[in-house]
């Protein structure tokens, strides 16, 4: 992977590519004096092609709070976890997260992450010379391969008593057809216990489609699942949502939203699907 993006390549290569993007929002924080979260690895692992897709996508450097609130949530979510009594979490689609080197994590507990091969050699020679907290290894496979990932699955869950899987920033890039066939594979083994995930409304959803849609279909990476359930999408694919949190409710309590939309956070939010408001989450799911 090189650092410095060639003019005539596309903004966004490929869905790895989505993994700097991802990153140049944690080094941001990183900055801040009042900083949410803190992780000192992101400016490196995010390289200057991170820099790029965010300056230059639509509304890149615009919604940050987004970003910053969907990694401090899953931090919650981990950490509480955690302290429940989980012993492994498999981060699917880990990308460029640090969380093994930045968080509060017992050093007893196993942290797996899968990704695709080519992100993670780009990530291993970045982080080289530091130290992760917790017992971390990552594993090279193509989640889309169902043969690839039920073979790993099955590895994995002989490995733990009680797991925590983890995938932030992928569902989306899934079809529902994609997400629901993963769900049902993650079901199966009987260690994968509970599952948190970031996911969107429909209206979110085509609203995103429209702004940056064209740079991600390009690099062959649509987003593609905002389903009309919520999360009780997964429901029939063997996950119950437990804990659904707002990404805007829990940015205005944070006071990170600009003016307008903090007041418009004190609205009471619609129960149930979201249908064409612009409303995204992280949820926890438990294996029914
Ligand atoms: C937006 S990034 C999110 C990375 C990280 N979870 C985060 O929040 O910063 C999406 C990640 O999904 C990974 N990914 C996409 N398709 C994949 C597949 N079929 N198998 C494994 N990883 C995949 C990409 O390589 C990339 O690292």
């Amino acid at each position: 992977m090189s650092q410095s993006p060639p003019p005539t390549e596309p903004l966004i290569r490929n869905i790895s590519d989505t993994a700097q993007w991802a990153a140049v929002y944690r080094a941001r924080e990183t900055d801040r004096p009042d900083a949410l979260f803190r992780d000192p690895l992101a400016r490196r692992l995010a390289g200057s092609r991170g820099e790029q897709i965010a300056n230059t996508l639509p509304d890149g450097n615009k919604n940050l709070w987004t970003w910053v609130t969907r990694t401090y949530l899953f931090d919650q979510f981990i950490s509480e976890q955690i302290k429940d009594g989980v012993d492994m979490v498999v981060n699917l689609a880990a990308g460029l997260d640090a969380r093994p080197y930045r968080m509060a994590l017992p050093s007893s507990v196993r942290w797996i992450e899968v990704d695709l091969p080519e992100i993670l050699t780009y990530k291993e020679e970045i982080l080289a010379g530091e130290k992760p907290i917790c017992q971390l290894e990552r594993i090279r496979c193509d989640l889309a391969s169902v043969s690839a990932r039920r073979e790993l699955f099955d590895k994995l869950g002989q490995r733990a008593k009680r797991t925590l899987i983890v995938s932030e920033g992928f569902i989306t890039y899934l079809s529902p057809d994609e997400a629901g066939a993963l769900a049902q594979d993650l079901a199966v083994p009987s260690s994968f216990h509970r599952w948190v995930l970031d996911m969107m409304s429909p209206g979110l959803l085509k609203m995103l489609q429209k702004r940056i849609g064209s740079h991600l279909s390009e690099a062959g990476a649509p987003f593609k699942f905002g389903p009309p359930e919520g999360p009780e999408f997964f429901v029939p694919f063997g996950w119950k949502p437990i804990d659904v949190r707002s990404l805007f409710k829990t940015a205005g309590k944070l006071k990170r939203l600009p003016f307008f939309l903090k007041l418009m956070s004190f609205l009471p939010e619609a129960k149930g699907p979201k249908g064409s408001n612009f409303w995204s989450g992280i949820c926890l799911f438990e294996k029914k």
